[in-house]
């Protein structure tokens, strides 16, 4: 079964006049980045309202800093892995338009990927909320986290989008305009759970797009929205696409 749904995916990137991704979190987990709604997601650890909503930053930040630095620790230590470095390797064969990521692990742009929307934003800038003073974060090493503002003393946040915050309004026009004028959109290890995000795919379909998801069990679009889903660890099926459209190209 899963062979036709992949020679499909091969075919339909093929025909495919402008190809878009939109990643979630299950693409990196083959990283060692735990993803947020699978068994032993962040979410079972974490409560995301106590720990991933701006309101409890602004009222505890401390607290969140602890799920934070946790998740700083498995990013800083984490290497793209081959369905990153497939998808930055269609881009180079000019097959893929751009990838819509909800992940701030930036492990897309170390596998090469050019063009790359984080629609939640990036966990390597660090703002602070009282004086609006931002840093990198490399320039604070693990120990010194949670990092104080050098300016104001107050507890920086990274740039990463919070519930209750508006999606970067950069990435989100681009986002859009990727989805409304691409005609296949691959979507790769996202549960849909998170709005806007998860509009992405059904946007795409209204305006006449092939949705194909690619994911280890089926999601809340997979019977409304996609066309077909592709079962399995994206590490092995995105390699598998990838190596029949060179193939094919040849
Ligand atoms: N290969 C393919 N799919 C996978 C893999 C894998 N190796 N591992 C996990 N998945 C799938 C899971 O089956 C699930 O459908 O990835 C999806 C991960 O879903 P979530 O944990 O909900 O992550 P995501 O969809 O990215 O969450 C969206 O929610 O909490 C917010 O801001 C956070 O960006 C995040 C958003």
């Amino acid at each position: 079964m899963q062979e036709g749904a992949i020679n499909r995916a091969v075919q339909d990137i093929f025909k495919a006049k402008k190809t878009i991704v939109l990643t979630g979190a299950g693409i990196s987990v083959e990283s060692g980045i735990p993803d947020f709604r699978s068994e032993q997601g962040l979410w079972s650890k974490y409560d995301p309202e106590e720990y991933a909503h701006i309101d409890a930053f602004r009222a505890q930040p401390e607290k969140v800093w602890v799920m934070l630095k946790e998740m700083m620790g498995l990013i800083v230590k984490a290497k793209p892995n081959p369905a990153h470095r497939g998808l930055a390797l269609l881009e180079e064969m000019g097959l893929l338009s751009s990838v819509i990521t909800q992940n701030v692990d930036g492990l897309h742009q170390d596998a090469g990927s050019k063009k790359v929307i984080e629609f939640h934003g990036t966990h390597r800038i660090l703002s602070c909320l009282n004086c609006g003073l931002k840093r990198e974060i490399s320039m604070f090493s693990l120990q010194q986290l949670p990092p104080k503002c050098p300016n104001c003393k107050t507890l920086l946040k990274p740039d990463v989008i919070f519930f209750g915050e508006p999606i970067p309004k950069e990435a989100y026009a681009m986002a859009y305009y990727e989805t409304q004028s691409c005609d296949l959109v691959l979507v790769i290890g996202t549960s849909a759970a998170v709005l806007p995000a998860a509009d992405i795919p059904r946007l795409a379909k209204a305006y006449g797009a092939t949705v194909a998801e690619i994911n280890l069990e089926e999601t809340s679009l997979t019977r409304q929205v996609s066309d077909y889903i592709i079962l399995g660890p994206c590490t092995t099926t995105i390699p598998e696409i990838v190596e029949m459209v060179k193939a094919q190209r040849e």
